[in-house]
């Protein structure tokens, strides 16, 4: 069957920053000029101190190092708030819906955020906290989880959030490992009409973590949680003693800006390190060109400020760009499942760019609920997160865009700070599921297992040859480690770690992981970290974990669990793991089904053949292939004999 192609509409090719002629003369610049390109490009960055050197980098081990307009200085902050105040000063910056639409929005001008961001920079100084300190956010959508992180960046202080759905434990792990002293939290959270402890969480999780000596505690569900004395500081009084000005700290372009943890296919999360003035350059131009955005768009980004499209879009590309930004702290379905669109109709959204599992989520739900909304409002949509498959996306394009508005597919990483691989709205014909081609600077190549180039049309390991300047720096405290995983499977590139097709017209189609992390409902999670949290209990001998196909989630978590020798599993067993699981990680690694299994499969030398597994949780078991080599291959009919119904 021929792909159907989307061409650009004649307005927005005529209207855009950036039609098909000037992407191709822009990107071919990008590459073949890298210097000259990105001299301009770094432009609309307000430097302290101009940089000389563009670029120093190299992927190869000899000469590790990845380093963007390295004697350059700049704030992030400055970029986001004081360049706005003359033109822009009274411009509302954040419009904030609140979960319940029945309770009061909020809308932040820019001189208000501001005036918020100095006064918290003020109080953080005066609680100590210096350049290149970590300060750990674990806050809920509000406004003040964007005042918490321009406040740091303000200070050269280097913020750390932990989305707010992870259990105390996770969230002590990763205050441990980047030695945040200060943590900056709310009462409570609240998400669907229900509130989330945040608060205790914190409690909890510090017992683990003496090194932390403050904790500014936002009141926003105003519960009244107990504070510790001495620890424990409430924001709102502790802020209007402080004064509504801070002198913004003079930071290198390669000093660190923030730290976001995230799964890998091996070990404990990792702590993705960015600085300051490559991501900033990245996360604005991205945000300029993908969302074709012109300062004072109503803009919505729904994801949350817990995950790296939150970092760089809804608070950092959005405000250096001038823009409103919208920001929600409820979810798609309460109170019901058209309030979305509902928030687009009352806040006028002209560019909505949201995850794939939730319009999958609300596809389920029928079109009424968006059809007896206006959405006359809206112009552009976006996607992110995960593959869209085509019938979410024409469901998007046909119902919520009423055919009117070009999607942007936009494969990026944590790692990558931004958007990689998007069509750019005025530019890019579309397909649906193809992230279609590379943003600027971004050279994309297709390698086979054995790390020969596929050229053309083919399929394969995508990786990325050369620097981009919004790309990670390291993993927090394990040099070593980020060039390892990131450097070490084909020599001298970006190993992506996903699986991706080119096709005829050289578009992109991202096919999805293939190391062993899986993709929960746009949510990244390592099997490795669902089977420590599994082997933890005292019952478990061993877990394996794959992903199964899930129509909502994208991926769900099939877990395989060996109980030890005396313990009889049953139902009762498989409700205590879930929860063990829940309270380890968090809600998000919930297992979708868990198989009690006598044995794993083995070779002889005892590897786990996780494609048989892989096989199992896809429900494809008609070929498992070359069993030959397991050391026990009667575990396989056992596994299959056993399969059980999803939790
Ligand atoms: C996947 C989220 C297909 C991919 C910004 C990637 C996507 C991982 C897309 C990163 C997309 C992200 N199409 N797959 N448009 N966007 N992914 O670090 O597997 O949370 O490697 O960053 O999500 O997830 P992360």
């Amino acid at each position: 069957m021929a792909e159907a192609v989307y061409p650009v509409p004649a307005e927005w090719s005529r209207n855009a920053l950036i039609d098909d002629a000037r992407y191709q003369e822009m990107y071919e610049r990008s590459v073949s000029e890298p210097e000259a390109f990105w001299r301009e490009e770094a432009r609309r960055i307000d430097w302290i101190k101009p940089f000389s050197v563009v670029k120093q980098t190299s992927f190869h081990e000899e000469d590790f190092g990845i380093s963007w307009f390295t004697d350059g200085t700049l704030n992030l902050s400055a970029n986001c708030l004081d360049r706005h105040l003359v033109e822009r000063g009274d411009q509302i910056a954040i419009l904030w819906e609140p979960d319940s639409p029945t309770a009061p929005d909020r809308r932040i001008t820019y001189r208000q955020l501001y005036e918020q961001v100095c006064r918290l920079a003020n109080l953080l100084k005066a609680r100590g906290v210096r350049k290149g300190e970590r300060v750990t956010l674990y806050l809920p959508m509000v406004p003040e989880a964007a005042v918490a992180m321009l406040a740091c960046a303000r200070i050269g202080a280097i913020h750390s959030i932990v989305f707010a759905g992870f259990s105390p434990d996770a969230l002590a792990g990763r205050i441990q490992d980047c030695d945040s002293r200060v943590v900056l939290t709310a009462d409570e959270g609240l998400r669907g009409g229900k509130k989330v402890p945040l608060k205790a969480n914190v409690d909890e999780a510090l017992k683990a973590c003496p090194g932390v000596d403050s904790v500014i505690v936002l009141a926003h569900t105003k519960s009244g949680v107990p504070m510790a004395e001495g620890r424990d500081i409430d924001w709102a009084s502790a802020v209007a003693d402080q004064a509504a000005e801070c002198e913004p700290v003079e930071m290198s372009a390669e000093d660190p800006l923030f730290i976001l943890y995230t799964s890998g296919s091996t070990g404990k999360p990792k702590g993705v390190l960015h600085t300051t003035g490559g991501y900033s350059v990245w996360a604005s131009m991205t945000h300029e060109y993908v969302f074709d955005y012109r300062p004072g768009q109503i803009y919505w980004c729904a994801a949350d400020i817990g995950w790296v499209t939150g970092h760089s879009y809804v608070v950092y590309g959005p405000l250096m760009n001038g823009a409103t930004t919208v920001m929600f702290e409820g979810v798609p379905n309460f109170p019901d499942p058209s309030r979305f669109w509902q928030v687009v109709d009352k806040f006028g959204v002209e560019i909505f760019y949201g995850a794939p599992t939730a319009l999958r989520a609300l596809m389920r739900e029928g079109d009424d609920w968006v059809k007896k909304t206006s959405r006359q409002s809206l112009r552009l949509l976006g996607s992110v997160g995960e593959p869209i498959n085509p019938e979410a996306w024409s469901w998007y394009h046909e119902v919520v865009g009423e055919g009117r508005c070009p999607i942007v597919d936009t494969w990026w990483q944590t790692e990558t700070g931004g958007v990689m691989i998007s069509p750019l709205p005025g530019a890019t014909p579309l397909k649906p599921g193809s992230a279609t081609r590379p943003m600027f600077g971004v050279q994309p190549k297709l390698l086979d297992n054995d790390g020969k180039e596929i050229e053309g049309p083919g399929d394969g390991c995508l990786v990325i040859t050369d620097s981009w300047p919004g790309q990670m720096r390291t993993v927090w405290g394990d040099h070593e480690r980020f060039f390892q995983t990131y450097f070490s499977t084909f020599k001298g590139t970006y190993f992506t770690g996903d699986g991706c097709r080119r096709d005829e017209d050289g578009y992109y189609w991202i096919t999805g992981r293939i190391d062993d992390v899986i993709n929960v409902s746009g949510h990244r999670m390592g099997t490795a970290e669902i089977e420590s949290a599994l082997v933890a209990h005292p019952k478990v001998a061993e877990a394996a974990v794959v992903g199964m196909p899930h129509e909502i989630k994208g991926q769900g978590i099939y877990a395989f669990v060996t109980c030890n020798a005396e313990v009889e599993p049953d139902d009762a067993l498989r409700k205590e793991l879930i929860a063990w699981v829940r309270h380890e990680i968090g809600p998000i690694a919930t297992p979708d089904v868990i198989q009690f299994a006598p044995g794993l499969p083995k070779t002889r030398s005892g590897k786990i053949m996780r494609r048989i597994l892989r096989k199992i949780g896809e429900n494809d078991v008609s070929n498992l292939g070359d069993t030959s080599t397991l050391a026990d291959p009667s575990v396989v009919d056992n596994l299959l004999a056993n399969r059980p119904q999803p939790v």
